[in-house]
């Protein structure tokens, strides 16, 4: 069972083209497949969802669109977060988050603070989120206490890398889903998807279903995972490291 998911949801705009509505309509229908998918992770018992909601790019979209995004985010915060606490669920948000609107932050901001002492499920939303960003933010950071004579170049490794990238708390995805057809990462989660599984689906974002999710928790399953190592290496348990053994 994965422990953590990271889905691209992606098809809304053609969802919507497909039914002549506007693109918004098909951004509410995804933000009923979203209820829909952190269902099934609770009732899987997956323990993290990371889910790419609005990347650093999308505020190129039409105004309108990004507009339309922007009431739906708002809505969807004050309309879900009783039930979030209720369940169980802390939610997170990911990204630069200050180029939204004072409102949105504040709405943001309490959603975290509410729902902090919760466990059943990490739910993390990429709100203007780049890979590539959160790398140099992370760059960034060890270069202000390089700068600061706290560290040493010499001491950067991927560990110490890895501990200031988004996400850092929780095991990196096990498991990448994106639907609509598009075999891309499009600057999702760059460091953390290193040894992600990947699955793509064409089904349109607001037509996921539990059968959809449950496909790939299969094909999943059925995966070897060798983290660079051989096949037999993974099969068989690593042997006890001797030196550390009492003779
Ligand atoms: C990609 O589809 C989707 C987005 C840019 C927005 C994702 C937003 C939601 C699913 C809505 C609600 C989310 C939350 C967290 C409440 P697209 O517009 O690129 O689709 P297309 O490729 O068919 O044009």
């Amino acid at each position: 069972m994965p422990r953590h998911l990271a889905i691209i949801m992606d098809g809304n705009g053609r969802w919507a083209a497909r039914r002549r509505r506007p693109r918004a309509i098909g951004h509410r229908a995804g933000a009923r497949a979203v209820n829909l998918c952190i269902d099934w992770c609770v009732a899987r018992g997956i323990g993290a969802l990371t889910l790419f909601a609005f990347s650093s790019e999308n505020w190129g979209r039409p105004e309108d669109e990004v507009g339309a995004l922007m009431k739906l985010f708002m809505g969807a915060l004050d309309r879900e977060i009783d039930e979030l606490d209720r369940r169980g669920i802390r939610i997170r948000f990911i990204g630069e988050r200050t180029r939204f609107a004072p409102a949105l932050q504040a709405r943001m901001a309490t959603a975290e603070s509410r729902t902090a002492r919760h466990a059943r499920l990490a739910l993390n939303i990429a709100v203007s989120y780049g890979g590539r960003q959160d790398i140099a933010a992370a760059a960034r950071s060890l270069a202000e206490d390089v700068a600061a004579g706290r560290l040493r170049p010499d001491d950067i490794d991927e560990q110490l890398l890895g501990a200031r990238v988004a996400l850092a708390e929780l095991p990196p995805p096990d498991l990448f889903i994106r639907t609509g057809g598009d075999v891309r990462i499009s600057n999702f989660l760059l460091w953390q998807l290193a040894y992600t599984e990947l699955w793509f689906t064409d089904t349109l974002w607001p037509d996921l279903d539990a059968a959809v999710l449950d496909r790939a928790l299969a094909d999943y399953a059925a995966r070897e995972r060798r983290f660079g190592l051989t096949s037999a290496q993974v099969a068989a348990p690593a042997p006890p490291d001797t030196d550390t053994l009492d003779a």
